[in-house]
């Protein structure tokens, strides 16, 4: 089964109800889809079965469509476009927004748990998932974006910003399937800080996204002005923003082709087409 037909079977599983409705709405949007990419171009890279990572990647946009629900929400960003649609709290209303993103949240879990693999190896997994996830990861990176005291132009400052509320949630695919690969927690360790660097070149790139495009390209609202966020593009400009950038994508693109007993070919390619991303 396809990544696309296995996502829509686990939410026909769900009962129906408004929330059902909502998590729906916001999952099929039509993402990019690219943490599952990563994951999927990882285990290919090992030599694995990229089907077998389904259930993992699965979780993963769910729990980072939950993440953008609730970034989307007046609390927190105040956008009113998302992947080309609505956000989830104007298509439906912020009640069942906040709902929808816990029960992305939740049932991510109970997706991540029914993969067929050895219970050792699917804990460890786990962990790294609710690890990136959680407190010391995204939630950590939302909290930071949004407190008073990062708002200031200092680019270490952002730099841990990004790491944590971007980098976590891109770092986890790698990680998970170079777990899934049974390789020793310091390959895992060195995937972790190749997806940082493609976490903070991703979110540079957004930053830039956010200045250089139009809602309709982009598919959602640019807000970081708006907002008066400190973002790589207020902080750089754009020029320079890009140059950091491009050099993190070529850095990233190096250290993986030397990774031990892995066919880069594949993730190499995917993270080429993303730094050409224009959305
Ligand atoms: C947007 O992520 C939020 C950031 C971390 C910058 P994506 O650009 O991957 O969003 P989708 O999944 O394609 O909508
Ligand atoms: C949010 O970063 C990253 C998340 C953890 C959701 P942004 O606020 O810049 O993401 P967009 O631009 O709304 O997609
Ligand atoms: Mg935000
Ligand atoms: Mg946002
Ligand atoms: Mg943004």
């Amino acid at each position: 089964m396809n990544f696309e037909e296995y996502l829509q079977s686990r939410i026909d599983e769900i009962p129906a109800s408004r929330v059902a409705e909502a998590m729906r709405y916001s999952l099929m949007a039509g993402g990019k889809r690219i943490r599952p990419n990563l994951l999927f171009a990882v285990l290919k890279g090992y030599g694995i079965n990229p089907e077998k990572g389904n259930n993992l990647a699965a979780a993963l946009e769910m729990i980072h469509t939950y993440s953008l629900i609730h970034d989307d929400l007046p609390c927190m960003d105040n956008d009113e476009l998302r992947r080309g649609k609505p956000t989830c709290h104007i298509q439906f209303d912020e009640t069942t927004a906040v709902l929808a993103g816990d029960g992305l949240l939740t049932y991510a879990f109970e997706t991540a748990s029914q993969t067929d693999i050895k219970a050792d190896e699917l804990i460890r997994c786990i962990r790294i998932l609710s690890e990136s996830a959680g407190p010391a990861g995204m939630i950590l990176g939302q909290d930071l974006d949004t407190v008073e005291t990062i708002q200031t132009e200092d680019w270490n400052k952002l730099e841990e910003v990004h790491h944590h509320k971007t980098g976590d949630l891109l770092a986890a695919p790698l990680m998970i399937a170079t777990a899934m690969a049974e390789k020793d927690e310091k390959t895992i360790q060195t995937w972790k800080s190749i997806g940082y660097k493609i976490g903070l070149a991703f979110q540079v790139q957004d930053d830039i996204l956010d200045v250089t495009e139009t809602p309709q390209e982009l598919g959602k609202t640019n807000s970081d002005e708006r907002n008066s966020k400190i973002t790589s593009v207020s902080i750089w400009g754009i020029e320079k923003a890009a140059e950091i950038m491009n050099q993190l994508y070529d850095e990233v693109c190096m250290q993986i082709a030397e990774i031990k007993d892995f066919n880069s070919e594949v993730l190499v390619n995917l993270i080429r087409g993303i730094q050409t991303r224009n959305k």
